[in-house]
């Protein structure tokens, strides 16, 4: 299939091009570059600059580009930001996405495969998080994507267009090639990563006294090419909707630290900051949805793998991909 991939250039967006064309299908990467990096758009991909909040430019990248479906990576995913200025989110996220699907709908491209978020959950009221937990998000990051899910479900109604919702939990690892170099950083495992490499005395661990077992926030975290596995098996045959993509099992803060110390071999030491506003004590995800429709099996995703993919792509890009392109 011929695949039009918005945010090619960002984290996850990376390693889904680099899969895709692994398994012979044609990419046209759409990114500003103004978040993502040249250098992770795979060589093999055809890679268009452009802004989604340009319709023009959206529309005319979509007909020269005519593509089968398209992946929609591109967004600001940045909680903290979003609760400081919550315009940049709706207007990229939102109206960008609209854009995007309006582009489609010119150019007769039937299929979106969307990148959603548990944070569209909010802080949810039980766990394991199904489809059918109530989404309730508490940031306006989680607001924009919850929003363009509903946009994109009229868009079926009206339109006919077939959209998957792909809601990740704790996106992390890497690929040999590609990897995750974020401005600022703020995800957990990166920034322990960072300890191990000299780049910083210590982890700050965001609170320890929340309701789990050790006191530190429990998340679930999957491997960036199971989540790129995901997208391919969304793209073929009719499905649509949403489906939560995690491995059903969580870790705490202080066990991923305990991770990274076993992979690196290095002391990380860690001090106690504050709660980060906003940070609910459990995500995990109940993910049969996948498994049972998708056929979708998570194999990258055992911490420990994750964390030693991480720990070689960080080895090899100390300093992200500026300083080794
Ligand atoms: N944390 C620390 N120290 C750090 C970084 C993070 O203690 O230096 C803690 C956080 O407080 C949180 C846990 O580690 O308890 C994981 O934090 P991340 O920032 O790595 O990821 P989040 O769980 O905040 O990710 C959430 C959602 C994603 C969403 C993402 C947006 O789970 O779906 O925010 O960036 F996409």
């Amino acid at each position: 299939m011929k695949v039009f991939v918005t945010g090619g250039a960002g984290y996850i967006g990376s390693v889904t091009t680099e899969l895709l064309l692994d398994k012979g299908h044609e990419v046209v990467v759409f990114d500003s570059l103004e978040r993502g990096h040249r250098e992770a758009v795979d060589k093999r991909a055809r890679l268009v600059i452009g802004e989604l909040r340009d319709a023009a430019q959206v529309q005319k990248a979509m007909l020269d580009a005519r593509p089968d479906a398209v992946m929609h990576f591109a967004a600001y995913a940045l909680v903290g930001e979003s609760m400081q200025d919550p315009g940049l989110y709706f207007s990229n996220n939102v109206t960008g996405g609209v854009n995007l699907v309006s582009a489609m709908v010119k150019s007769g491209v039937p299929k979106i495969v969307f990148s959603s978020t548990c944070a569209t959950y909010g802080y949810p009221e039980r766990i394991p998080i199904t489809e059918e937990t109530p989404q309730n998000p508490v940031n306006p990051y989680g607001e924009s994507k919850r929003m363009y899910e509903k946009i994109l479900a009229w868009y079926q109604q009206i339109h006919g267009i077939r959209p998957v919702f792909l809601r990740y939990f704790n996106a992390a690892g890497a690929t040999l090639r590609f990897g995750e170099d974020h401005e600022p950083e703020t995800h957990l495992i990166p920034n322990v990563l960072k300890v191990a490499l000299g780049q910083a005395a210590s982890v700050k661990i965001f609170g320890t006294d929340y309701n789990t077992p050790d006191g530190t926030c429990i998340r679930d975290y999957i491997h960036i090419l199971d989540l790129a596995g995901a997208h391919i098996r969304a793209l073929s045959g009719g499905h649509t909707g949403p489906f939560n993509l995690g491995t059903g099992t969580g870790f705490s803060v202080r066990e991923v630290v305990d991770v990274v110390r076993k992979v690196t071999g290095h002391t990380i030491p860690e001090t106690v900051a504050a709660r980060r506003p906003g940070d609910p004590d459990r995500l995990v995800a109940a993910a049969e949805r996948a498994r049972t429709v998708l056929g979708w099996n998570p194999e990258h995703s055992n911490l420990e793998s994750i964390v030693e993919s991480a720990w070689a792509w960080h080895q090899a890009h100390p300093h992200g991909y500026r300083k080794t392109a």
